[in-house]
């Protein structure tokens, strides 16, 4: 970082907004395979969370890479880039008072583990999206499996780039439960994180 960069203490605190607010704020990223439901998930959880009127954002490829991250691909170096840039718009969405929901593959570890760093641990759940490969790939949504399969598309997670499933993830989600099971499941274990106040 810059020497000559130096932090202003602003006047109103991430404590004050989350006091005004009336919940905690804190980042829960949805990590799994592409097709797993992590943007179902994410945006079903929002609407619970909008309707008991906590403060909330989802942050997805389609806000993300279509925008801030638009130069990036899906080589290892660009998707940690990738994964950095969601860690420190989360950190100031976090600063924010709101409770971020992110979906994105982030298939490697090491760059869980920063994002965790960056928002910090308190404020880091780890939802682990656990669809098998063969489920995602019946599902295949948006096409891409059957592109990846036949080398249309190169580096695809699952087929031709790696996945590292957490190893200790805060939640763990599968594709048996239906959707609005797999919401509940998530809601119940950040009730108390959130800390509502009324
Ligand atoms: S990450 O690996 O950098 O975390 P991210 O979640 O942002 O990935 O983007 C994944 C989405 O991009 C997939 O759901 C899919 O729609 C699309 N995509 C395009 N190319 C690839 C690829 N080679 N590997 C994975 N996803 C890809």
């Amino acid at each position: 970082m810059n020497k000559n960069i130096s932090e202003f203490e602003f006047k109103v605190s991430c404590a004050d907004r989350r006091e005004k607010n009336k919940h905690n704020s804190f980042l829960v990223l949805f990590t799994g395979l592409s097709g797993a439901g992590k943007s179902t998930l994410a945006n079903g959880l929002e609407q619970v969370l909008f309707k008991k009127n906590i403060n909330t954002y989802v942050l997805d490829g389609d806000n993300v890479r279509r925008g801030i991250n638009r130069n990036l691909g899906f080589s290892p170096e660009d998707r940690s880039e990738n994964n950095r840039r969601i860690g420190e718009i989360s950190k100031l969405f976090i600063d924010a008072g709101v409770v971020v929901l992110a979906a994105f593959i982030s298939p490697y570890r090491k760059d869980r583990a920063y994002i965790k760093e960056i928002v910090g641990t308190n404020n880091f759940v780890e939802v682990f999206v656990n669809t098998s490969l063969k489920e995602c790939e019946r599902r295949d949504v948006k096409g891409l499996y059957e592109k990846a399969r036949v080398g249309e598309i190169n580096d695809f997670t699952g087929v031709s780039a790696p996945y590292e499933a957490p190893e200790n993830p805060d939640i763990e989600l599968n594709e048996f439960n239906t959707i609005s099971e797999s919401i509940e499941i998530v809601y119940k274990k950040i009730k108390e994180k959130l800390q509502l106040k009324d």
